[in-house]
């Protein structure tokens, strides 16, 4: 197995990014390399290298892939930012505020296009990684679906929240880690604990986002933070408070409207002193634990794959 370069791989994905699509009409030119030129983090295509390298291939195989997911979840960031009404995303103004939303829109579906004409670039199981992308896709629609209609929801389970978690976020990286697998492999256990281990990051990530939109800023993060509590999120923290301490919430919720600092820092406080901060942390690490011990009974435990989940744990952005 060879060792991969990251930092390598990391700017020749960017390179490559901006190289899809030169040729068209301005009004789709120009947002979707502002888009493809910002700086993400670039977790999914990464995964999907170190599956490829994990399963013995070469990850230049997956390089198509890889390319193509992260087209896909920028494509899903322009679309969830007029969805969730933020302005700004990568350090820059989201596309529908420097733009328009009709410009937003199209430049979501054409990238979707752009990412499935790279996706035909697989060379091996195409018609599976095909497949599986198409179902990621919806899977990722329906995931948005059933946060959009938790907004307007007084409560939402925990396991209610998993599942949406587990759609809007999980799907797609763990398509990033299967098709990564798929683009050097045919073996279905490499596949299968590839899938597995991205939907258990994913839905780590997610929560861990949850938290990073109360405790972060909107500098660190280089996206706007504050949707959540305007649009009535339904994210982990705010079930819990909504489960134990209702009232309180609900004071801390109308504080945020009059002074988003201040709310913001009572909500911490609630989080703190119930103990639900803590309980959320313990859950993060476990999901990620169950994920490397996913990997190790299978050997696939790279060293690669250890770093990730740690990068996973420990992010700040
Ligand atoms: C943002 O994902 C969307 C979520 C699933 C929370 P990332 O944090 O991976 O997006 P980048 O790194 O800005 O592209
Ligand atoms: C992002 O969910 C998930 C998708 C884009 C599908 P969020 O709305 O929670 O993520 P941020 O906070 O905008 O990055
Ligand atoms: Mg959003
Ligand atoms: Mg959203």
């Amino acid at each position: 197995m060879n060792k991969l370069d990251l930092k390598i791989l990391k700017d020749e994905l960017n390179h490559n990014l901006l190289t899809v699509y030169k040729n068209g009409p301005k009004s789709l030119v120009e947002p979707i390399n502002y888009v493809l030129s910002g700086e993400g983090k670039r977790l999914r295509p990464i995964l999907t290298f170190i599956s490829a390298n994990a399963c013995g291939g070469n990850h230049r195989d997956a390089f198509p892939a890889a390319i193509s997911v992260e087209i896909l979840h920028n494509f899903t960031l322009i679309h969830d930012d007029i969805m969730d009404n933020d302005n700004t995303r990568h350090g820059k103004k989201t596309v529908h505020e420097k733009w328009d939303s009709g410009t937003a829109i199209l430049a979501g579906d054409a990238m979707l296009s752009l990412a499935m004409i790279n996706l035909q670039k697989c060379k091996k199981n195409n018609s599976r990684i095909n497949k599986i992308f198409v179902d990621g896709l919806l899977a990722v629609c329906e995931g948005q679906a059933i946060d959009k209609s938790f907004e307007t929801k007084s409560t939402v389970s925990i396991e209610e929240y998993i599942k949406m978690i587990d759609y809007k976020t999980g799907h797609l990286i763990g398509m990033s880690a299967e098709i990564g697998a798929l683009s050097v492999s045919n073996n279905n256990i490499f596949c299968k604990s590839f899938r597995k281990y991205g939907r258990l990051l994913g839905r780590a990530f997610q929560i861990q986002d949850d938290l990073l939109e109360l405790y972060s800023d909107a500098a660190t993060m280089g996206k706007s933070l504050d949707s959540d509590f305007i649009l009535r999120k339904k994210t982990y923290p705010m079930i819990r408070l909504e489960e134990e301490h209702p009232i309180e919430l609900n004071n801390a919720l109308k504080l945020i409207k009059r002074d988003v600092k201040l709310g913001k820092k009572s909500i911490q406080l609630l989080l703190l002193e119930s103990g639900i901060k803590n309980e959320i942390e313990i859950f993060i690490i476990k999901i990620i634990s169950d994920a490397n011990e996913l990997m190790k009974k299978n050997n696939l435990y790279t060293s690669e794959i250890k770093n990730f989940s740690s990068l996973i744990l420990e992010r700040k952005k």
